[in-house]
């Protein structure tokens, strides 16, 4: 029986979508890599572990509705049934949401509720927090607000610089993201 397909979407260095690649026992196929940057160090990682990519320009298209409404057509075109974002610096808007209710999952570097949007790490390594971590989330039209799949806790420690902090939870990630991929994909 084939797998269940899935898309990762990344804008950045795409660690995430690399570990999760790499993963034993994934549960779906990867078929595609969705990335709204031309040229992010992403794309070169999916061409050479041979994962279809999607890239696009958001400021080609007049509205997130309209290149929303063309990704969808893409994922549905493919049968694609989960979407993992991995980095993804977009806020996702209800044209996706609804197409793909409950089967879009989001990795965020801190325990949600604390310290959502951008630069989390830095936000709470500022904070001078004793502890921080990765939060596995579904996404729902708020800012790294929706229902929580899987937190895993990171210590922040005396010495720690914020590349050193940011080291130790891109390792949680690594692992975590793929366990929870394997606990929800059906
Ligand atoms: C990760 O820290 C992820 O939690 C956040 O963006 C970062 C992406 O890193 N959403 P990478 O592109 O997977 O290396």
């Amino acid at each position: 029986m084939s797998k269940v397909k899935a898309a990762v979407f990344a804008s950045g260095a795409g660690s995430n979508f690399q570990s999760i690649m790499e993963s034993s026992n994934l549960p779906c196929e990867i078929s595609l890599l969705v990335c709204d940057r031309p040229g992010a160090s992403v794309i070169e990682k999916a061409d050479k572990l041979g994962v279809p990519t999607y890239v696009f320009n958001p400021k080609e298209y007049g509205s997130k509705q309209e290149f929303e409404g063309t990704l969808v057509s893409k994922l549905q075109d493919l049968n694609v049934s989960w979407i993992f974002l991995a980095g993804y610096m977009r806020i996702v808007g209800p044209t996706l949401l609804n197409a793909f209710e409950g089967k879009i999952v989001n990795i965020h570097p801190s325990l949600l509720p604390d310290f959502p949007g951008k630069d989390a790490i830095g936000q709470a390594y500022k904070a001078g927090v004793k502890k921080t971590g990765v939060t596995v989330h579904y996404i729902d039209a708020g800012i790294d607000t929706g229902p929580i799949i899987a937190q895993e806790s990171v210590e922040v420690l005396e010495n720690d610089t914020e590349e050193t902090l940011k080291k130790r939870i891109q390792q949680v990630e690594h692992q975590l993201y793929p366990k929870v991929i394997q606990q929800i994909v059906k």
